[in-house]
């Protein structure tokens, strides 16, 4: 596409030290060399201010023609939103700029120049931008966003990493489910069927018996046909888990890691949060131990409470909720506002939770089952609980079930061979991300979403 016309001045190629704009401030008053694109542009008879971006961050580049002549002038009037371009010039401090800094501009190349890029500063529709998610990422909201998201992650792998967790990844294709038949993906595995992975737990059951500690992180699998701004069909998700643990210390394990996540992302991350995506940080900041416990049985009497006290029929009807189900969306929200941080619910109806938890041995019809609960409307980030160690109980429970034996029979060696009291949690990355940015929909929380009705780019 680059012909020698595109090109400004006709130079050799500048042999100027290439600088990216995040370490722009060690550069100051020398001449450097950025390699991007361009973002956005303002001009005046005299002077273009080029928007330059370069993915670690964005630079105003001030093209003068009284310096560059004007043929280059020119040239610059005609460069369209996310031409390729190299700007060479001066670092001079500007204390209007965000960043503190902006270039002199002595000499640009352009790579390729671009007419009707589709997203154009104006506002555009959700469905347009995710249809064009491939274009979307580069922009300033969604850097924020995806930064975030890798912080979280690293803050994650070093919270397990410094604790003696061994990472050992669970496997995609399976042959069974692991939390219920009806959210699976099939698959043609030579023949015979598969799924994709629902969770990597069992797996890390194996693990923890041979480890003592260990967690996997990685993609996860729900066919499941919810259109909410919680649902994605493919997400990602982190599962510790721990031999010789019990509910109780998987709670206090829950808990003080996401403290450590929160604590770490804020540090790392006050400027997105607050300057790009204009997060109100004063829940965030009161993300400390202890979070309150709260039984299922005591949930729902709070919930009823609540319910009693609405006068909206339609909130009224929302919050109905008998004694065995499982929360929905409205639950969670009223719940968690009784509160000013996140929140533990434990031990829900066994009826409603996968063959694997173990149950109350002071109420057989509770499950040692933990939820954690974001705050702001945000509702279930972490799902886990004490596993059933018993072989004869686990046996039965796949049974009734309906799962196929002959699957998990592997699963039951674990009950065969030295088993232990065990426990663990998974905490799914898009929700905690959608939390911690303040979003209202995990769509944006991961690179390219698999949602109900999106497959693509
Ligand atoms: O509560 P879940 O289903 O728990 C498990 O899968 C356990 N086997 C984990 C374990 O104990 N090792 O899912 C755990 C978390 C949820 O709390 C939620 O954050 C996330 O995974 N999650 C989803 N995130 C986005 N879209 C979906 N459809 C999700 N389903 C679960
Ligand atoms: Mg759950």
């Amino acid at each position: 596409m680059t012909t020698r016309e595109d090109r400004i001045n006709d130079q050799e190629p500048t042999t100027l030290r290439h600088v990216r704009i995040r370490e722009i401030a060690a550069h100051e008053n020398q001449t450097v060399l950025l390699k991007g694109w361009l973002y956005n542009k303002r001009s005046s008879k005299k002077l273009h201010f080029l928007q330059v971006r370069d993915g670690t961050g964005i630079i105003q580049a001030v093209v003068s023609k009284a310096d560059l002549g004007e043929e280059v002038f020119a040239i610059c009037e005609e460069l369209g939103q996310e031409s390729s371009i190299l700007v060479s010039g001066k670092v001079v401090a500007d204390p209007r700029s965000p960043i503190g800094f902006e270039i002199q501009v002595s000499r640009i190349e352009v790579v390729q120049n671009v007419e009707g890029y589709p997203i154009t500063p104006k506002a555009h529709g959700d469905a347009f931008l995710m249809d064009h998610r491939h274009l979307w990422l580069r922009s300033r909201r969604q850097h924020a966003i995806l930064r975030v998201r890798h912080t979280i992650i690293k803050a994650i792998r070093d919270y397990f990493d410094e604790r003696g967790f061994v990472l050992v990844d669970s496997p995609i294709i399976t042959p069974a489910a692991c939390e219920g038949t009806t959210t699976l993906f099939e698959t043609d595995y030579f023949g015979e069927t598969a799924y994709l992975t629902q969770s990597g737990q069992l797996y890390q059951e194996a693990a923890a018996m041979a480890f003592g500690r260990s967690y996997c992180f990685g993609p996860t699998f729900r066919a499941e046909k919810s259109k909410t701004r919680r649902h994605l069909n493919e997400f990602w998700m982190v599962e510790p888990e721990v031999a010789y643990m019990n509910l109780e210390e998987t709670m206090e394990l829950a808990e003080d890691f996401l403290c450590t996540i929160v604590a770490r992302t804020l540090e790392t991350h006050r400027e997105e949060l607050e300057g790009v995506l204009e997060r109100d940080l004063t829940c965030l900041n009161q993300v400390n131990k202890p979070f309150p416990r709260v039984h299922y049985d005591q949930a729902i009497e709070m919930i009823a409470k609540i319910r009693e006290q609405k006068e909206d029929a339609k909130e009224k009807a929302l919050l109905e909720l008998e004694w065995g189900s499982d929360f929905g969306s409205p639950h969670e929200t009223e719940l968690t506002r009784q509160f000013d941080r996140p929140i533990i619910v434990h031990r829900f109806p066994a009826a409603v939770k996968a063959f694997y938890m173990k149950k109350d041995e002071d109420s057989l019809r509770h499950a040692l089952a933990m939820d954690v609960l974001a705050p702001e409307g945000y509702g279930e980030i972490i799902g886990g609980g004490q596993r059933e160690d018993d072989l004869a109980v686990l046996e039965k429970a796949i049974s009734s079930h309906g799962l196929p034996r002959e699957s998990f029979e592997w699963f039951l060696d674990l009950r065969r061979y030295g088993s232990v009291p065990h426990a663990g949690f998974g905490l799914g990355i898009e929700r905690t991300v959608a939390w911690i940015c303040g979003l209202h929909h995990v769509r944006e929380t991961i690179p390219f979403a698999r949602t109900l009705d999106r497959l693509r780019p």
